[in-house]
């Protein structure tokens, strides 16, 4: 008799696609699968996506995924989900989506920002231990209420991008600490929502979903689920948590470096027991996935999407090879600065009117050092958030994740632009991996997470700052920062 074999799953719901793996018992890769999802900008600032488009991108690949384990006779036994942080979801009395979902990137919230902070002072940051951002849930809801108030008046319950995903798998609605913690209406000493916050910015707390920790069971499959996608009834489902979140516990708890992730945005992470309230330079500080621990991080909106921008201007060509091609001018002085700022920043400048620039092009100038400076100005980007991240913390190396870490000439940039060392491991699924593993510490008590990711990590690549390259670099970063001083004014206009 064939002994079934146990497959943990991951469901990762990204902005540029749905990505499931699988692992098994002993947290090696069984496969994975992805779909690309849409995503609409109505407006210059504002960017969309339906729920219901996650939704059959998820069914796509849940089938994929279970005719490849029937294949290898694995059974699925738990599942696990991160997703993307902040975006808003509606759903109205028979939980249908009331509208789509304004995206985490999206910086249409200025003017109800600009309330949140005249409404709540220095007491936001005491409560949720956050700056007030335009991409965050909080302003997002108001927007609603103030512009579309006839769409408005059906929510009944709003919830983050994985909890939906969830919900359509279990009929079940609830979040997790980790992304509630993203909304700016949770009090992140308390562990609960905010009564307070919730009353002084006219939202009603009974939109606001059941918190559950994200390695707990969530609920089960429905029958019709079951049916449906041919599941098993008994798979152990977790509520799961925030994407980047996820992919700190995949990677970390093993020496406590930062961990930065380039994916669409770029983030630069760091597990803190003590909950460290920044009230100046745009660092966030969120709940974990693990109870009891929390994480300051930095994030950059466009990293991945820069370059992703970047290659629709030179489109007979894989990013890979843009990636190879590109090259530095040899000289400070004519080295071009990119500026990717294309939806506004986040850390450090807390701005929704920056945007991206090119600056010092000469009639020399070719497509491959423009290449360069995206790829520069990126871990330039990530330096801001180093640096005030250092004030605080002994950072001497950083984990890197994410597609754009698969690039080995990326990465060496970045490591000697940072000047510390960087490690990449060979499985490093992110967020997905993060998820697969809150299925795995929930469905098995006796997991041991420390040994897992030990065993795991045995493979990986070192990239060493080169300290010539970091001398040229160093320059070119005080032009990068000038240049943003100089252009903020402008920025505004
Ligand atoms: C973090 C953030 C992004 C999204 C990307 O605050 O907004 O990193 O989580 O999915």
């Amino acid at each position: 008799m064939l002994i079934e074999k146990k497959a943990y799953l991951g469901l990762d719901i990204g902005t540029t696609a749905i990505k499931i793996i699988a692992t098994d018992s002993d947290s090696n890769l069984i496969c994975n699968a992805t779909e690309k999802l849409k995503i609409y900008h109505p407006h210059p600032g504002w960017s969309e996506q339906d729920p219901i488009d996650w939704w059959n991108a998820t069914k796509k690949v849940l089938l994929k995924v279970k005719k490849n384990l029937d294949a290898k006779n694995y059974q699925i036994v738990s599942m696990g989900f991160s997703g993307q942080m902040h975006s808003l979801v509606m759903l109205d009395k028979n939980n249908n989506p009331i509208h789509n979902s304004i995206l985490w990137n999206d910086v249409r919230t200025k003017n109800e920002c600009r309330e949140i902070r005249k409404t709540l002072g220095k007491k936001i940051y005491d409560i949720t231990g956050n700056p007030v951002l335009e991409g965050f849930t909080a302003p997002k809801i108001m927007w609603m209420k103030k512009n579309l108030p006839e769409k408005y008046k059906f929510i009944k319950k709003v919830m983050l991008p994985k909890d939906y995903i969830r919900f359509r798998l279990t009929g079940k609605i609830m979040t997790d600490p980790s992304d509630a913690t993203g909304t700016l209406l949770y009090d992140i000493k308390q562990n609960c929502w905010s009564e307070f916050i919730c009353k002084k910015l006219g939202i009603d707390k009974k939109i606001l979903p059941k918190v559950n920790a994200s390695h707990k069971f969530s609920g089960k499959l429905t029958s019709k689920i079951v049916a449906d996608l041919n599941l098993d009834k008994n798979i152990f489902i977790v509520t799961g948590g925030a994407d980047n979140a996820c992919s700190l516990l995949s990677m970390n708890n093993i020496n406590n470096s930062a961990v930065i992730s380039l994916g669409t945005s770029g983030t630069i992470m760091i597990p803190t027991e003590r909950l460290i309230i920044d009230r100046v330079t745009g660092i966030h500080l969120m709940k974990h996935v693990l109870p009891k621990q929390n994480y300051r991080m930095g994030v950059i909106l466009s990293a991945g999407s820069s370059l992703a921008w970047w290659k629709k201007m030179i489109p007979k060509k894989t990013i890979n090879e843009i990636i190879n091609f590109s090259k530095k001018s040899d000289n400070v002085k004519e080295q071009i600065i990119f500026l990717p700022y294309l939806s506004g920043e986040r850390t450090p400048h807390q701005n929704p009117d920056a945007r991206g620039v090119f600056f010092g092009i000469n009639a020399n100038s070719s497509s491959s050092e423009l290449t360069h400076a995206v790829l520069q100005g990126i871990g330039y980007a990530i330096k801001n958030s180093l640096d005030i991240l250092s004030k605080e913390h002994k950072i001497s190396s950083a984990i890197i994740i994410g597609g754009g870490a698969k690039s080995n000439k990326w990465s060496q940039i970045i490591c000697d632009i940072l000047n510390i060392e960087l490690i990449r491991y060979e499985i490093n699924d992110g967020a997905a991996l993060g998820a697969s593993y809150l299925g795995k510490i929930g469905f098995n008590k006796d997991f041991n997470l420390d040994n897992h990711l030990q065993r795991r990590n045995e493979k990986f690549k070192v990239f060493k700052p080169k300290l010539n390259n970091h001398k040229f670099y160093k320059n070119v970063y005080k032009n990068y920062n000038n240049l943003y001083k100089i252009l903020t004014k402008q920025f505004k206009k």
